[in-house]
């Protein structure tokens, strides 16, 4: 059990690196809290017009759940992976750094869903792109590949992470309550639009 707190404290911490601060504090770009949506995200540090700080934002979201979940699963085994995949994302949405104001969870959501069962990880990847590409709307993307995550457990079978892909769906839904308002008045921006 101190193992599993150990790396349960440790995902949370790594995942609230706010990494969209970070990028934007090192490419000089100001802080993407005082513009767009005001969100630390990678969608809304591409609203500073900096298409690289947007995708390395994404990256490093990414990156941080994924290292967390694979750093639990090598010490402690698939239990301890999906505990750090939760406690990752939560981190990135409530991070202590930021008086737990962080970001809504779409990167984060990714990178752990690759690192616990990668080949639902790549269909929900290709999902938000597609959706993305389609809609031109970030937050539509980022819904519909949340919700295409349990289609795509239960259609190769691959059913072991399906209840904490459900919870961080929700999770997802829920960060995103302001977009989904503005997605119903037809008022959400499109990629890379500025308010
Ligand atoms: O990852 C968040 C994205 O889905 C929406 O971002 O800045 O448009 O609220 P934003």
């Amino acid at each position: 059990l101190p193992l599993l707190l150990l790396l349960g404290v440790f995902a949370y911490l790594l995942g609230s690196v706010p990494f969209g601060l970070v990028v934007t504090k090192v490419f000089g770009l100001g802080d993407p809290r005082q513009i767009g949506s005001g969100n630390i995200g990678a969608t809304n540090v591409l609203r500073t017009g900096s298409k690289s700080a947007g995708a390395l934002t994404l990256l490093l979201d990414g990156a941080k759940g994924a290292v967390a979940v694979l750093i639990a699963r090598a010490v402690a085994g698939e239990d301890a992976a999906q505990l750090a995949a939760l406690l990752a994302f939560i981190g990135h949405c409530y991070p202590v750094w930021l008086k737990f104001k962080g970001g809504k969870g779409v990167a984060t959501f990714l990178g752990v869903l690759l690192a616990l069962v990668w080949p639902v990880g790549l269909l929900v990847c290709a999902t938000w792109l597609a959706a993305v590409a389609l809609t031109r709307i970030s937050s539509m993307g980022a819904l519909v590949c949340a919700s295409s995550s349990t289609l795509w457990m239960l259609l190769l079978g691959r059913g072991e992470a399906l209840l904490l892909g459900m919870i961080l769906t929700l999770m997802v839904f829920y960060r995103h309550r302001a977009n989904i308002s503005r997605l119903r008045a037809g008022q959400e921006p499109k990629v890379g639009q500025k308010s």
